[in-house]
């Protein structure tokens, strides 16, 4: 059968009355290091007066990106680190900014660090985002002792040492802090521990950190690194009745760890090899969640994905430390297929947090002085904030594929007011794919009105720079009709699309 004929062979359907668990809105997670210009020259302006002065901010952080945080619904940012985590001392960041501690920042271009940016003013910026704040705990070279005192520091209303010491610190109320992370990475740069031994230092961690008032916490416990299912099947065995989620990292990166690939200079053979690295999200989360079955079958535990994204080579001519990178309209397609894997996963999927916000990674916002710019990443977020804390729809998909890859992809949810959303993503490159979605469950009566939202681009490299900031940006998008009782949907190559039922 010719490639034409095979192009109308794509179907989806949606089980409208299937819907089951709820799509937290917190699997459109965000995560942001002390890492290159992520925090500082990033999110923060406070200790630069020339900077603070040309560009508009609250208490030093930067009206523009907290509006544009704002616009696609943030509904958690993870904090200090990634490995900066596991060696921050968190009492380093309070009082007075001149008085204190600087410290070398190792893992990251070995730049001094000052602590101007430390627990107070992340609060503060979670405040200003509307977001909750997840914070992530030193386990690789602090003490147990350090972490139950940050807790009681955020968290304890009464009269106690780390309570008094907020208070004079110029914060009265607790922030009522419940997503903690006890450790990151403790594989590898959190203490190369072996999974055994972490297990046991989860435990005694976790153990003193601490319910204040009705602050309830979300302990979670560091994950594998990507395909290690041996980590879970210990950490869910030694200390499972004893976490709230259990993370996992996974990045995409299409070349090997010494030459990633470039971020803005690739081919169609590179394209096709990102996405198949990035769909293989689904396997992870399948096999993580199928040991995690064996001892916990309610899904009480959940999978906390708190670094997930593309990781390319650094700009050229950029400090090899800060990891700052470009984002085109693969990012994008990375992003449409990652959400819908997390969106199909989501009755043991929690939380997801895209690393990294601002100038690091796949960031979602890139900054220059006083510009800024968001990424292709930036509107898929837009495209799918719609699911957040909406009915998971299940939804069954058959599709070409390309390579052992299928070209579509797609997830489903039913939000309060019983709008239906869609989200597809077709990655090939050079063909248009229609595809007939049947709503199983719904009479769909030719008033229904199908409306749409796209993300695309003929070149598979386009992407936003300074100098032309709207070149990927979503429009309508107008290829889909009811017909027949089902929706009809041309989706152009390279493309992301949310379709509304209302
Ligand atoms: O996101 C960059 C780094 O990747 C994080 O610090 C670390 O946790 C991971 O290895």
């Amino acid at each position: 059968m010719g490639r034409d004929s095979l192009k109308y062979m794509n179907r989806i359907v949606v089980k409208t009355q299937d819907g089951d668990v709820k799509i937290s809105r917190h699997i459109y997670g965000h995560f942001s290091e002390h890492l290159g210009r992520c925090i500082y020259g990033g999110f923060w302006v406070g200790n630069d007066p020339e900077a603070a002065a040309a560009i508009p901010n609250t208490r030093g952080i930067r009206n523009d990106i907290v509006a544009a945080l704002r616009r696609i619904k943030i509904p958690n940012l993870r904090w200090p680190g990634g490995c900066f985590a596991d060696e921050y001392h968190w009492k380093d960041g309070i009082g007075p900014r001149q008085d204190r501690p600087k410290m070398i920042n190792t893992n990251w271009g070995g730049v001094t660090e000052d602590n101007s940016f430390g627990t107070h003013e992340f609060l503060d910026l979670c405040g200003q985002l509307g977001c909750e704040p997840y914070i992530c705990g030193n386990v690789g070279s602090g003490t147990v002792q350090e972490l139950s005192q940050w807790i009681e520091y955020c968290n304890f209303d009464g009269v106690s040492p780390m309570a008094d010491l907020r208070r004079k610190n110029g914060r009265a109320e607790p922030w009522k802090v419940t997503f903690w992370g006890i450790g990151n990475e403790n594989w590898g740069g959190g203490g190369n521990m072996t999974a055994e031994f972490y297990a046991d230092n989860y435990r005694r961690y976790a153990t003193f950190a601490q319910n204040y008032g009705d602050t309830r916490l979300y302990k979670i416990a560091c994950g594998a690194c990507d395909f290690n299912y041996d980590w879970t099947r210990v950490l869910m065995e030694k200390a499972g009745g004893q976490m709230d989620g259990l993370s996992i990292h996974y990045y995409t990166i299409p070349g090997e760890w010494a030459k990633k690939g470039s971020a803005t200079a690739f081919n169609e053979v590179e394209w096709y090899t990102t996405m198949r690295k990035a769909a293989r999200m689904d396997e992870l989360l399948s096999k993580h969640s199928a040991v995690m079955d064996e001892f916990d079958p309610k899904c009480r535990v959940r999978i906390i994905v708190d670094e997930w994204g593309t990781w390319l080579d650094v700009e050229p001519g950029t400090n090899p430390g800060f990891l700052y990178q470009q984002n085109t309209l693969r990012d994008a397609l990375v992003t449409g297929l990652h959400f819908n894997i997390f969106n199909n996963h989501a009755g043991r999927v929690y939380m997801a947090n895209i690393a990294q916000t601002v100038n690091v990674l796949q960031s979602v916002i890139l900054t220059e002085g006083p510009k800024m710019i968001l990424t292709p990443t930036y509107h898929v977020f837009d495209l799918y904030k719609v699911h957040e804390d909406a009915v998971k729809l299940p939804v069954y998909v058959e599709s070409e594929t390309l390579g052992g890859l299928p070209a579509l992809s797609a997830s489903a949810s039913e939000d309060g007011e019983g709008r239906i959303h869609v989200s597809l993503t077709n990655i090939d490159v050079k063909q248009e794919q229609e595809v007939k979605i049947e709503l199983r469950g719904l009479t769909l009566s030719p008033s229904v009105k199908a409306t749409g939202r796209i993300l695309s681009s003929e070149n598979m490299t386009a992407h936003n720079t300074f100098d032309k900031p709207d070149t990927v940006k979503v429009k309508d998008f107008n290829t889909v009709s009811v017909s027949g009782g089902s929706l009809a949907v041309r989706l152009p190559p390279m493309s992301v699309v949310t379709v509304e039922l209302a």
